[in-house]
């Protein structure tokens, strides 16, 4: 039996290498297959999901995998739009969804929401976005990105700027990273460093320096993940105003950096990264969100197929 299969993916600290590796190479495996065969791995499946924030990128993609691979989708992508708005809770929401689908997909604002899904659905849970907490399936197709475009993830020198003190996706990708050998440059403003609560895990098993300043180490990174500074968590008006546009990616700081260095970026972007890089050939974060799609789809293959495709 593949390890997946019926099982939650709940948070990338469950993941080990060996765990992200087998799924790096079923994504390879499913790029590589005929549409054809594509659609026998999940033909007569459902995916189910509950989006309770925005999301173009996660949940268009889920719904472009199962498709992929000959299943169907249903779900709830505004929650104003469903009995949530009547006030059914999320347990009652999960228990029936559950029953409708194969595999349920979960996007919510509070931290733990997935992992309480989990033990009330009937299918597997894939959380696809907690709060401030994780983001798992981003980081199978960030770390993927990575390996894709560099050939490899240890020995790499990754810088990680933007708002990584809300930023869930940067949590996901610093547990998955702790399966690597890497050169780790956390880069911030003061005030949205990584927050203390998850640092005592991650030092564990990983080393970083955290700077204000990107200037420090343009020049000689191979990977720099860029991220959004996330409006929507910040308590107070005035802090995210203090912070807002503390670091802009543009063609003269891409002229910096390494010939081979590549920029990624979970998206969305709002100004971190100007427009004139989309054309530069560091830019990888179009390539990164198509990823998406098949990463998605490869795990999903994996959870529904006891002896995997
Ligand atoms: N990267 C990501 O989670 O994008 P969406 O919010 O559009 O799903």
């Amino acid at each position: 039996m593949n390890e997946f299969y019926k099982k939650n993916i709940i948070s990338v600290r469950n993941l080990d290498k060996q765990k992200l590796e087998l799924i790096f190479d079923a994504t390879d495996k499913i790029i590589d297959m005929s549409q054809d065969k594509r659609r026998e791995i999940a033909r007569g499946k459902t995916l189910g999901y509950l989006f309770f924030e925005p999301s173009t990128r996660t949940r268009l993609s889920f719904e472009s995998a199962i498709a992929l691979l000959g299943g169907t989708s249903l779900g709830i992508a505004d929650a104003t739009s469903s009995s949530i708005h009547k006030g059914e809770t999320l347990g009652d929401t999960v228990k029936v969804i559950s029953s409708y689908c194969d595999v349920l997909v979960l996007r919510h604002s509070l931290d733990g929401s997935s992992r309480f899904a989990a033990e009330i659905s009937n299918k597997p849970v894939i959380n696809a976005g907690s709060g401030t907490e994780e983001h798992p399936t981003q980081t199978i197709q960030d770390l993927y990105t990575i390996k894709k475009e560099k050939k490899k993830i240890d020995g790499l020198k990754i810088g990680i700027a933007g708002d990584l003190k809300y930023g869930r996706t940067v949590y996901s990708l610093l547990y998955g990273l702790r399966n690597y050998d890497v050169d780790l440059h956390l880069i911030s403003p003061e005030s949205l460093r990584i927050r203390s609560d998850s640092t005592y895990d991650i030092k564990k098993e990983l080393s970083y320096t955290e700077s204000s300043n990107i200037d420090e180490y343009i020049e000689d990174l191979d990977v720099l993940y860029v991220t959004r500074i996330q409006k929507e968590r910040f308590p107070d008006e005035e802090e995210y105003a203090k912070v807002k546009g503390s670091y802009v990616i543009g063609s003269d700081m891409v002229k910096k950096m390494k010939d081979d260095a590549i920029i990624l970026h979970p998206l969305p972007r709002i100004d971190e990264i100007s427009a004139d890089v989309d054309n530069t050939k560091q830019a990888k974060y179009f390539e990164q969100a198509e990823y998406g799609k098949y990463t998605r789809a490869a795990l999903l293959g994996l959870i529904l197929n006891e002896n995997g495709f």
